[in-house]
């Protein structure tokens, strides 16, 4: 689970990573208060979970109480790369005299975590990234032996940190390795750690990622932090109807049973898509085993709902659900969907029952429904109609 800023921040501060005093409001008249109660200049931060708010606006310097809540209005109802602001945080201002970058993370690959630090943090770490790597340090960190004072030491020199400074940063260093330990992280990133002109080191911004297999030993912290999802987010929709769906960009809704079979459908139907005009998959959605009226039509409700989609393709391999279960439960689902079903639909069925389930689907005769025995063609049936819908 990724966290916002100000989560990410109040963990910091149980684990004793120094950050700013803040408040988050959800209004902008309630910024006021909140600028009046820390008395001095403040910065308003739009709360998303997505990186790069400073170049979309979504950061700004206000001197009074009064310009807190101007800028908080301008900030509030923001989309910023697709996250619509809905909260923002309003904490002190900093003088920056150096803006550091450091992070510990999972590195799958190597079966290791990973800590990286450069003396030239900021908004253009993306860019040092690329184009001068060897500016931000990786050291490899063993998951047995974790980060102590030594070490944490050795990744401050490795990241160029300056020795005036090093003995706070490699604290800062060993508290951040806690959080990450201790909340059972897959990601705790500071850009950026902040020095102050006059020697002082600040988290001005925090990234967490929380390991979601964790979370029955967090439940405080997973509900404390769970979002409210928003009506548009389908996501998160699906979440609470328990389906295992992702969206993606394209124009063919998607839905199969078993992880295999579904990423497989994503790749005839990517496939067949360049023949009709590039449409392709507009989400992820695997129903499981199941597949029952119920599962389906959640499923579908999930993918209708989302505007880019033109066609539906179901694709299912009957096996402990045989097919005919599979075409009852298609059948029920458009009943249950009623007028909500208005895009075309094409169904391929294989596996246990197969020649039943067609016999259900055709005396079904759904006007939206198409039926196609090869995956192949089916997969290039629903790019046409995708393609013809546009
Ligand atoms: N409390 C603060 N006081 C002064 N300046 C700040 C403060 N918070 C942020 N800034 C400035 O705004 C910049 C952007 O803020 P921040 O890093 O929090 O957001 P961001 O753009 O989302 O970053 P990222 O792309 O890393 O997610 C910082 O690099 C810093 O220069
Ligand atoms: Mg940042």
């Amino acid at each position: 689970m990724d966290l916002m800023e100000y989560q990410a921040k109040e963990l910091f501060a149980k684990h004793g990573v120094p950050v700013l005093p803040g408040e988050t409001v959800d209004t902008a008249e309630a910024a006021r208060a909140v600028a009046e109660r820390i008395g001095k200049p403040v910065v308003v931060k739009a709360q998303v979970k997505t990186g790069g708010r400073g170049k979309a606006g979504g950061v700004k310097l206000a001197a009074t109480p009064d310009e807190a809540v101007e800028k908080a209005r301008g900030i509030l109802g923001l989309d910023i790369k697709g996250h619509i602001v809905h909260k923002v945080l309003v904490t002190e201002a900093s003088d920056i005299e150096t803006e550091y970058y450091v992070s510990f993370l999972l590195d799958r690959a190597n079966r290791a975590y990973l800590a990286m630090c450069s003396a030239e943090g900021g908004m253009e770490i993306e860019q040092l990234a690329v184009e001068r790597p060897e500016a931000l340090a990786r050291v490899a960190v063993d998951p047995v032996e974790g980060v102590d004072e030594k070490k944490a030491r050795e990744i401050a020199e490795a990241g160029k940190i300056p020795a005036d400074v090093i003995d706070e940063v490699t604290r800062i260093l060993v508290s951040m390795w806690k959080v990450f330990v201790e909340e059972e992280a897959t990601l705790v990133e500071i850009n950026p750690l902040c020095r102050t002109p006059d020697g002082r080191i600040v988290a001005l911004d925090g990234k967490v990622t929380l390991d979601g297999n964790a979370e029955f030993r967090h439940e405080d912290v997973f509900t404390a932090y769970a979002d409210v999802v928003a009506d548009d987010d389908l996501e998160g929709r699906a979440k609470k109807k328990g389906l295992n769906y992702v969206k993606l960009d394209g124009q063919v809704g998607i839905i199969g049973n078993g992880a295999g079979l579904v990423m497989s459908t994503l790749d005839v139907v990517a496939y067949a898509g360049e023949n009709h005009g590039g449409v392709k998959p507009a989400n992820f959605l695997d129903i499981g085993g199941g597949a029952s009226a119920q599962v389906m039509a959640d499923g579908l409700e999930i993918i209708l709902s989302d505007p880019d989609v033109r066609s539906v393709f179901v694709n299912v391999f009957g096996g402990i659900t045989s097919c005919d279960a599979v075409a009852n439960g298609i059948v029920q689902a458009l009943e249950m969907l009623g007028d909500k079903e208005t895009k075309p639909l094409v169904v391929r069925l294989d596996g246990n029952n197969v020649e039943e389930g067609h016999r259900i689907l055709e005396e079904a005769k759904h006007p939206l429904v198409t039926v196609v025995d090869t995956m192949d063609g089916a997969a290039d049936k629903a790019a046409e109609l995708a393609n013809k819908g546009a």
